[in-house]
């Protein structure tokens, strides 16, 4: 191939409107500069956070992406052309890179890095061995410290993050409980990924059904705060942990949102609550992967991935992570 396609951000979007932001370029392959990788993608990543890089926010967790610039996004593929002499061409790598055919990376910026070409699937780079795996593992075990018996509710539950969170739940030996949207979701959630009891959060009283648990809800796994973090709080056991992943609900503002319903109940009952954040803990990233990788051999973890086709359908894929398209991991096969 002698041409790249990209996707160029032009202005901020306004609330779903992502696809009036953006614009699908040509150029030629580029050329790298001193230190410079040049991927060759194979899969694109589709991550809910990306959203807020898009606006002008400046106190988010990663500064706001300049108009007329690339869209950022993470990358999997194959090593075209290198100016690090730790990665060769043909290498299959990781990392930060652009919604682009080709990708031009700094390694260290991009946080790239080689990765197993010899998995059955190599999308798992993406799945269970990819940073929702991580984040998912690192959630449910460090922040929420989640123990055998304790009641667990995850929102989000049948996206990527989520579903690897019910998942990493049960393997602890908790009761897990997830929030998603619609029935269909549900029925997954409980037929396939064998979660105690899912809820549909479209069509339920949220609050009423948690109030069913018995005992409470001892750790929360939060992917989208808002309406449904106010439902949770007054439904949260004593000295309960709420680990907070996400903001899925106000990304398509202007980020920023107004605090829980419900403060009172963090001192009622004395809960902890945590954000964390997965390039915190990156350089953990080996000993996660491990466990990750031995839960899925022994088949007690797994992703389900929704994928769309070609550069061109990029926005199309994206739009799924905010209006509940997907069960699993979506992804853009390039
Ligand atoms: N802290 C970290 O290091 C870290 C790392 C990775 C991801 N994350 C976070 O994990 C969350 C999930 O991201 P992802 O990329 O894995 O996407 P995903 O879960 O695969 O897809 C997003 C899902 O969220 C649900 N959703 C969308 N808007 C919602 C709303 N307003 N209220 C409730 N549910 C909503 C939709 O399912 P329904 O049909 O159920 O609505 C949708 O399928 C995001 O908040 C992201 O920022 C955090």
């Amino acid at each position: 191939m002698t041409s790249n396609r990209f996707w160029q951000l032009n202005r901020r979007p306004e609330g779903s409107d992502v696809s009036g932001a953006l614009s699908l370029e040509t150029e030629a392959v580029p050329d790298i500069g001193a230190g410079e990788v040049l991927v060759k993608c194979a899969w694109l990543s589709m991550d809910a956070g990306t959203r807020m890089w898009m606006t002008e926010r400046e106190d988010g967790y990663q500064p706001p992406l300049e108009l007329g610039t690339r869209m950022v996004g993470l990358v999997l593929g194959h090593v075209a052309r290198s100016n690090d002499p730790q990665f060769a061409e043909g290498d299959l790598v990781r990392g930060f890179g652009q919604w682009a055919e080709y990708a031009v990376v700094q390694p260290e910026l991009a946080g790239l890095m080689k990765v197993d070409d010899q998995i059955p699937d190599i999308r798992q780079h993406f799945g269970v061995l990819g940073f929702n795996g991580w984040t998912a593992l690192w959630g449910i075990r460090e922040t929420a410290a989640v123990k055998a018996g304790d009641n667990v509710l995850v929102s989000a539950a049948a996206g990527s993050t989520g579903l690897l969170a019910c998942q990493v739940a049960k393997i602890l030996g908790a009761n897990v409980h997830g929030l998603a949207g619609g029935p269909d979701k549900c029925r997954w959630l409980e037929q396939e990924l064998g979660i105690t009891r899912a809820i549909d959060y479209k069509n339920a009283d949220v609050a009423a059904e948690l109030a069913k648990v018995d005992g409470g809800i001892d750790a929360y796994f939060d992917n989208v705060g808002g309406p449904i973090l106010d439902a949770v709080l007054p439904n949260m056991a004593m000295h309960g942990r709420i680990a907070l992943c996400g903001l899925l609900a106000q990304y398509q503002g202007d980020g920023r949102g107004r605090g829980p319903e419900h403060f009172d109940q963090i001192l009622m009952k004395r809960l902890r609550i945590e954000g964390f954040f997965s390039p915190d803990f990156m350089d953990q990233g080996a000993e996660l992967t491990i466990q990750l990788a031995k839960w899925h051999d022994q088949g007690l973890i797994d992703t389900p991935f929704d994928v769309t086709d070609g550069i061109g359908n990029v926005l199309t894929a994206y739009e799924k992570l905010f209006t509940g398209g997907n069960i699993g991991k979506v992804l853009v096969k390039i």
